[in-house]
């Protein structure tokens, strides 16, 4: 494996299965049904698989992967090779009894999920009502001893409630929040037009973020996703293809991104019928377009190459069609027209939508099999 970057991170996707229907879900369009998931004995085999290939860090995600119920079987497992592991949940389906025993199994962290600062916003955003159970979570995971990792989707129906959100997060004691303004491939493009902000609100956004972001400097951190259409260059998205970290499906599918299933026009390995090693070094996904060798025009000649690697790879598939074309956020880009298209509507038209409007004009995720609660 000379030469082929070593991984450090595992995204185990547990289960599509979820109980809220976000309007900007990262899952792939067509989610599978529990029928596909990998069985226990599969995703231990390939924790140990992750660990041998150099992985020290489990995300357990989903879908909300507290609707498995051998959940804490993988987290000893993950325990057992030495490996960190956070659980990444809605914190609905929560209890007291199942974080002390994700806890007693190993749990070293966990990253709650909000919609937003209330039930109404929660509800316009992921169709579910239960924003009861999240202060819950909240403080169910902070009495079990983890840390309390928070996490926000930001778009144009939630970014004048920053300031909010961020009161929130604090009550319920959370060390770290990620601000992460919205991707826009997925679910997400279907609500591109609803969710783009505007530049005027999020440049407010961003002044709310750095005066907060001072003030709290000694009891949380806060970190702000870039809201990639408005910056001149692309996001370095997952530090480069299959440089870094690996995304294993609930079916068993290796991809290497969250978002790579979306990119029809390649073929991903699965678990079922390869090692994590192989899919790593030598699948033809995975090789397609590590380093730079592959790029086109204009990044092959541009000094940023190794800056941001041609950006996001889904997201020049989900606007051009073609995952090897240069990112159409860079100012640069042949397709760049694509992107400022995109932002014409979201400066023309400022006012706030009611919020009825946007439910009915907002399409929510699909409902899969309910998760238990
Ligand atoms: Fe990055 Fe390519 Fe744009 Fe250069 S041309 S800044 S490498 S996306
Ligand atoms: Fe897949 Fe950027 S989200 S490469």
């Amino acid at each position: 494996m000379s030469g082929t970057p070593q991984p450090y991170g595992l995204l185990a996707e547990v289960t599509h299965q979820c109980p809220l229907h976000c309007v900007y879900c990262s899952n792939p369009l067509e989610l599978m049904g529990r029928q596909d998931e990998l069985a226990t004995e599969d995703w231990v085999r390939v924790i140990g698989e992750a660990a041998e290939l150099g992985v020290v860090q489990v995300h357990f995600s989903g879908g909300e992967p507290l609707v498995r119920g051998d959940l804490e079987t993988l987290v000893a497992e993950c325990r057992r090779l030495g490996l960190y592991t956070n659980l990444i949940t809605s914190g609905l389906g929560l209890t007291e009894s199942r974080a002390s025993s994700l806890v007693a199994a190993g749990l070293n962290s966990a990253q709650l999920s909000i919609q937003g600062d209330a039930a109404e916003s929660t509800n316009l955003v992921a169709a579910s009502k239960r924003f009861d159970k999240k202060e819950i979570a909240a403080r169910i995971i902070r009495e079990a001893g983890l840390p309390l990792n928070m996490n926000v989707v930001l778009h144009r129906v939630n970014l004048s409630r920053l300031d909010a959100i961020i009161d929130v997060c604090v009550s319920w004691g959370a060390e770290r929040l990620e601000l992460a303004n919205a991707q826009y491939y997925g679910w997400a493009l279907r609500n591109r037009g609803l969710l783009m902000p505007s530049k005027v609100q999020l440049d407010e956004a961003v002044g709310v973020y750095e005066r907060r972001k001072a003030e709290l400097a000694e009891s949380m951190e806060l970190l702000w996703i870039l809201p990639d259409y408005y910056e001149p260059y692309p996001k370095p998205c997952m530090g480069g293809w299959a440089q870094n970290a690996l995304t294993v499906a609930p079916d068993g599918t290796v991809y290497p991104c969250p978002v790579a299933a979306e990119i029809t026009t390649m073929n991903f390995a699965s678990v079922r019928d390869h090692n994590l090693a192989w899919i790593w070094s030598k699948s033809e996904a995975f090789q397609a377009f590590r380093g730079t060798a592959w790029m086109p025009d204009p990044c092959q000649s541009c000094p940023r190459k190794e800056i941001d690697f041609g950006g996001c790879r889904c997201q020049a598939f989900a606007l051009t069609g073609d995952a090897a074309r240069t990112d159409p956020v860079c100012m640069h880009s042949p397709d760049h027209h694509l992107v400022q298209e995109a932002l014409v509507g979201a400066n023309e038209d400022v006012v706030a939508v009611d919020a009825e409007v946007l439910r009915e004009k907002l399409v929510y995720r699909r409902p899969t099999v309910p998760a238990r609660d």
